[in-house]
């Protein structure tokens, strides 16, 4: 596993490194939910990016804990946790990684990181949903021994987190 990828919890400064890493090296469709007008990284979907983080992640009654994702010290993306309703100790994960560092090792030693995290806060159940046409997260999830089930128009799989 590459061992210059690091993970630290978002704060106000660090969402700025955030943004950047995003408008530089991310499609806004990758990184954040759809925003209507004009394509790209516009004024009004910069000021959108910061405040979905602030509101879910930085405010005083967050709803998911965000990381920000460094390589050799320089964030290149972000990943979460976020507590699933209805299902005690289980956390959905999320991650998206600047593309020109896609390919390259980042997503799989993020994943060991976010286990860790996840284990480290008690949960015992990682939870993970994606589209079945992205083959990097069924990759990705293959590295560890889980497989993706279909489940409606979306690809699922659970890690069962031992201590
Ligand atoms: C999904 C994502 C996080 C994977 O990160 P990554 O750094 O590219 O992953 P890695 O380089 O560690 O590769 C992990 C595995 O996926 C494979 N892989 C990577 N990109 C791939 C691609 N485009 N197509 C098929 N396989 C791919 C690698 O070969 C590797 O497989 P292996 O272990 O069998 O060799 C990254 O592609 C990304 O940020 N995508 C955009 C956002 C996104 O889709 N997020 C997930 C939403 S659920």
């Amino acid at each position: 596993m590459r061992s210059d990828v690091t993970l630290h919890p978002l704060d106000r400064a660090r969402l700025q490194d955030l943004l950047h890493a995003a408008v530089e090296d991310a499609d806004p469709l990758e990184v954040m939910p759809p925003v209507p007008g004009p394509g790209g990284w516009t004024t009004e979907r910069r000021s959108a990016f910061v405040r979905f983080h602030e509101s879910r992640s930085l405010s005083a009654h967050p709803v998911e804990t965000t990381f920000v994702i460094a390589v050799s010290g320089r964030v290149v993306g972000a990943a979460r946790l976020c507590p699933v309703e209805d299902r005690d100790g289980t956390v959905e994960a999320g991650v998206w990684i600047g593309r020109s560092h896609r390919g390259t090792g980042v997503g799989s030693a993020v994943l060991e990181l976010l286990l860790d995290r996840a284990r480290a806060s008690g949960c015992d159940e990682v939870y993970v949903s994606t589209t079945p046409q992205n083959s990097a997260v069924r990759a990705l999830m293959a590295g560890i021994g889980t497989e993706l089930v279909a489940d409606g128009d979306e690809l699922v799989g659970r890690v069962r987190l031992t201590s």
